[in-house]
């Protein structure tokens, strides 16, 4: 895949039930994580893997706010600047300069099929996909699925962490057996930067269906392939068309390969109390926020 330019495809047409009334009038993509929309966050790791030349935000028409968020705004610019304010500018430059490009799913039909959406926008190479409630501040985890990717052919590679047992039916789990590891390293099965070979995957089962105690956390490196195969997937869990009953036929024709990572790398954006702790534990991180923060909230809670 070296020198080839891929797509990333990031979904985004949910209602973002969870955070009504928030999400009444501004999209639950655009609700700030720090002074950054999550969404941004996820498109700028979206971005990081070698030859990632464009995201595809699939949206819904209800949600235009997306739109012009990554759209260039000059005479808003300019009157940042004439004021003094280049930084600001700056920043505002940046978000509407990204590579974004947009497909519309406008029906709630599921994730294998927000996939779909975005069909005609792949020219027949691999690309990514990545889940918007979830972002990789170190942006490293899907550059390493695609040094898993590149050490096996290309395969397709998707991200997978241990769960508890009482939670896997709120996520797809694997089947499949220890290969290896990235880069050789030595780890134990099980353990982070180990490699599988995928057997099979079941969306959202019972725990005495699981086939193991590996959940795919939300990142995907898929041979576009899978778009074929999406064409004529029917529904699933949920009575939804799933991404992972697709991926599912796809293992009858090529090889994937998931990559144990540690989901704690990422930041959870999907419930208001998962979104605030990422606003706090990136305000922790933030040399230029760091204090202040503290002291904000120094009365409410001793941080160590
Ligand atoms: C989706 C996928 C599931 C995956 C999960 C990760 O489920 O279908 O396989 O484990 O994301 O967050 P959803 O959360 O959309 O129900």
């Amino acid at each position: 895949m070296k020198g080839h330019s891929m797509k990333s495809i990031i979904p985004a047409a949910g209602l973002g039930t969870r955070f009504l009334p928030a999400t009444k009038c501004s999209p639950k993509e655009l609700l700030p994580v720090l002074d950054k929309p999550v969404i941004q966050y996820v498109v700028e790791e979206a971005l990081e893997p070698e030859g990632v030349d464009e995201v595809v935000i699939i949206n819904s028409h209800e949600k235009p706010q997306i739109e012009a968020y990554f759209s260039e705004d000059l005479d808003f610019e300019n009157m940042l600047r004439e004021r003094g304010k280049s930084e600001l500018a700056d920043a505002v430059h940046e978000a509407g300069a990204l590579p974004v490009s947009f497909a519309y799913q406008d029906e709630a039909l599921g994730l294998g099929h927000a996939v779909y959406c975005a069909k005609d926008e792949m020219d027949g190479d691999p690309f990514f996909v990545l889940l918007g409630d979830y972002f990789v501040p170190d942006r490293q985890m899907c550059v390493n699925m695609q040094k898993v990717s590149q050490e096996h052919g290309g395969a397709s590679v998707i991200a997978v962490a241990p769960v508890p047992a009482d939670q896997v039916n709120r996520y797809g789990i694997i089947a499949g057996e220890c290969v290896g590891s990235l880069d050789g390293a030595e780890v134990a099965d099980e353990e982070e930067g180990t490699v599988w070979k995928v057997t099979g995957m079941v969306e959202k089962p019972a725990p005495e269906e699981a086939p193991s105690h590996l959940f795919i956390v939300g990142r995907y490196l898929l041979s576009p392939r899978i778009m074929d195969l999406l064409a004529t997937q029917g529904t699933g869990a949920g009575g939804e068309i799933q991404l992972t009953d697709a991926m599912v036929r796809l293992l009858d024709e090529e090889n994937m390969y998931a990559l144990v990572v540690d989901p704690d790398q990422g930041c959870d954006t999907g419930t208001p109390a998962a979104w605030a702790a990422t606003n706090a534990r990136m305000a922790l991180r933030n040399p230029a926020q760091r204090a202040a923060f503290i002291e904000a909230l120094g009365k409410e809670v001793k941080l160590g």
